[in-house]
């Protein structure tokens, strides 16, 4: 029996959609991240019971860290943007984790620069607080290996593609990481929106908005990019298809960076007729029901989208576009 809810929420669904197509479904990724990484800060003596954790944060690792610290004992302060909802905000409260909530941003770049500066003038006022780092401190790659092995033990051997949304990089990093210790010849697949630094595509902008959670427009450190294989780009359009989809032919109700995801894995399941494609579905569809699946009639037919094959940033285009990365450093 768990002894904290963290430990429920966090812990995976694995899902067959088809013979060789499968999803690994989080109610909301990062709790089991967070858990690890609060304990074995604990454990090594880093931080103390009853230590201030701090970071920023968009949306899921704000309630993934408030989970852990209530899970430990611990305070927990986050430094959130606009995309941090009401729901969250008044979850947060009553688990007793504080919330500063920036001004409206319409730059990306801005505002992830802004959440930064405010972190640093806590940590001025602070210095006992502990900063997390969770796009650049890889002890948020720890908790994935317990997902790993239960992919391992459910999959049977098969040859494995991995494909998920990269933001800080840690899940995907992580799993892949772990998953080839005894599979090397797994393969992973990076999904990225346009606009997103990371691969190399802040010249090309998406004019909707952007998939929350993943790519980014400052480099992060906990992105391993010679562990990808493959990289696919997709638009908000895009992934609002694919997200309708998953849930008229799967009853899959998931968010939009999963909506992408599952696109991306389609698509690489159709190109390798021997593998087993899983993709991870990060969250909940709740959070995306006023911005995509109200929105569900101007989804298109899945079958009707491919990606455009490109050699090179150069060639990336809109509306999805597929690059082999082939394990290579980062862009310059
Ligand atoms: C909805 C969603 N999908 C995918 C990701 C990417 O996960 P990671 O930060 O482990 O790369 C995130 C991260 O915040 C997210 O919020």
């Amino acid at each position: 029996m768990d002894q904290h809810i963290a430990e429920a929420i966090g812990r995976p669904d694995l899902i067959r959609l088809d013979d060789r197509l499968v999803c690994l479904r989080f109610e909301t990724m990062k709790v089991v991240s967070a858990l690890a990484a609060v304990r074995h800060l604990l454990d090594t003596g880093v931080v103390r019971r009853g230590d201030t954790l701090l970071d920023s944060s968009s949306g899921i690792y704000a309630y993934a860290l408030a989970l852990a610290c209530h899970r430990y004992g611990m305070r927990c302060h986050i430094v959130g943007s606009t995309t941090v909802d009401d729901t969250l905000r008044t979850q947060l409260a009553v688990l007793g984790a504080t919330l500063e909530r920036m001004e409206p941003c319409s730059d990306l770049k801005l505002d992830q620069k802004r959440r930064v500066e405010r972190v640093h003038e806590i940590l001025a006022e602070h210095p006992g607080h502990h900063w997390m780092r969770q796009y650049h401190d890889d002890v948020h790659y720890l908790g994935y290996r317990a997902v790993a092995d239960l992919i391992r033990g459910a999959t049977d051997g098969a040859e494995l593609t991995l494909v998920g949304g990269v933001g800080s990089g840690a899940s995907t990093g992580a799993l892949a990481h772990y998953l080839r210790e005894d599979a090397p010849g797994t393969e992973l697949v990076g999904v990225q929106p346009f606009g997103s630094v990371t691969f190399g595509a802040e010249h090309v902008a998406d004019p909707e908005i952007i998939i929350a959670g993943i790519g980014s427009s400052i480099p992060f450190g906990n992105v391993r990019h010679a562990s990808y294989d493959t990289l696919h780009w997709i638009s908000f359009e895009a992934a609002l298809s694919g997200s309708v989809d998953l849930l008229r032919r799967h009853a899959v109700f998931a968010g939009l960076s999963t909506g992408a995801g599952y696109l991306a894995a389609r698509w690489e399941r159709a190109r390798s007729p021997r593998r087993t494609v899983l993709f991870v579905a990060a969250d909940t569809g709740h959070r995306y029901v006023d911005s995509v699946y109200a929105r569900h009639r101007e989804a298109v037919p899945i079958g009707s989208l491919a990606p455009r094959q490109v050699a090179g940033r150069d060639g990336l285009a809109l509306p999805w576009s597929r690059m082999d990365w082939n394990r290579a450093d980062p862009p310059s």
